[in-house]
């Protein structure tokens, strides 16, 4: 199976993210480490714990906790919920022995150089950190796939700014600069990851301990995106990037030049993508800019149909 470490900000859909890579037996679970995003640092890291506790993988990856200091531009509870978890109330057993997020993912990168890919569906906080850390580290990833940005389709934290870009925009920057094989994968094509309420069926009829929790974190996600957007439907924008890794034939991808606005007094946070024929910079990221949503929708049932 191929070695991945999970960098997250649970949210719901960084939650299902999270079952669906659990389950998928082409992955490892190497590790995974809390960014704040959603919800604030501490809760991220809380959240990440008790997400693996209900779940209780065969095989327990390590969690790291995000910096509780880490400087955030947003958050998300409007859509997650006050806790991130659509208003579900998750135990943990108790606090573990958690070492901070960047030292877990430059610890095991090190242990298996070349072998892990790193996924990040938060603000890219501890992953500009990882990349920054010492030169090598950055090439001894096997590949970084990033859940962020948008290129044609403005933002959704601002008008011209994806959240996860918006909430530490110098931390996009520096991951998109930083030389290692980036994919992004953009808001574009994250938003056509929605699901009705045949996948709330589909968890509801089935007994496994990932498709209980859905079944229970679920509904309050449906009710948000219902009173706030008039949705009958959820969307599951982080599913995309763990699917890249399983499943890259379902994606179309473009190599770019990309890069991050950091200053701007209206476009802050967003990223900047050169799609002329003749670009300036040389391509420095690898961009989704098409997906299969059928196929894509038709995995994430069939994964969970096999969920422990
Ligand atoms: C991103 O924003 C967050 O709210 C989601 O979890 C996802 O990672 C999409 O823009
Ligand atoms: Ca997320």
């Amino acid at each position: 199976p191929r070695k991945i470490i999970l960098d997250m900000d649970p949210g719901v859909d960084d939650a299902v993210a999270l079952c669906l890579a659990l389950a998928d037996p082409g992955l490892e679970v190497v590790a995974v480490t809390a960014t704040g995003g959603n919800v604030g640092p501490e809760q991220a890291s809380r959240n990440v714990q008790a997400i693996i506790e209900r779940i209780d993988p065969t095989r327990w990856p390590r969690i790291g906790a995000a910096d509780p200091l880490q400087p955030l531009r947003s958050d998300a509870r409007d859509l997650h919920g006050p806790n991130g978890l659509a208003g579900i109330e998750l135990p943990v057993a108790e606090k573990a022995n958690r070492h901070a997020s960047v030292k877990v993912i430059a610890d095991e990168v090190r242990n298996a150089s070349g072998e892990i890919t790193l996924i990040s569906t938060g603000p890219m906080t501890n992953v500009a950190a990882v990349l920054t850390l010492e030169p090598d580290i950055a090439r001894s990833l096997r590949q970084v796939i990033v859940l962020g940005g948008s290129v044609r389709v403005g933002g959704n934290a601002t008008p011209a700014a994806e959240f996860n870009a918006y909430c530490d925009p110098g931390a996009a920057r520096e991951v998109f600069q930083a030389g290692a094989s980036i994919v992004v994968v953009p808001l574009d094509i994250s938003e056509q990851m929605v699901f009705g309420y045949d996948l709330l069926e589909f968890v509801r009829a089935r007994t496994s301990r990932t498709a209980t929790f859905l079944a229970e974190l679920l509904p309050g996600f449906y009710r948000a995106y219902r009173e706030r957007f008039g949705m009958e439907g959820v969307c599951l924008h982080d599913i995309a990037a763990v699917l890249f890794a399983t499943n890259p034939e379902l994606f179309a991808t473009d190599l770019m030049h990309g890069d991050v606005e950091t200053a701007g007094e209206l476009t802050i946070g967003a990223t900047v993508f050169d799609r002329r024929s003749r670009p300036d910079g040389k391509p420095n990221l690898e961009v989704a800019v098409r997906v299969d949503v059928a196929a894509a929708r038709n995995i994430l049932f069939r994964v969970l149909e096999n969920a422990c």
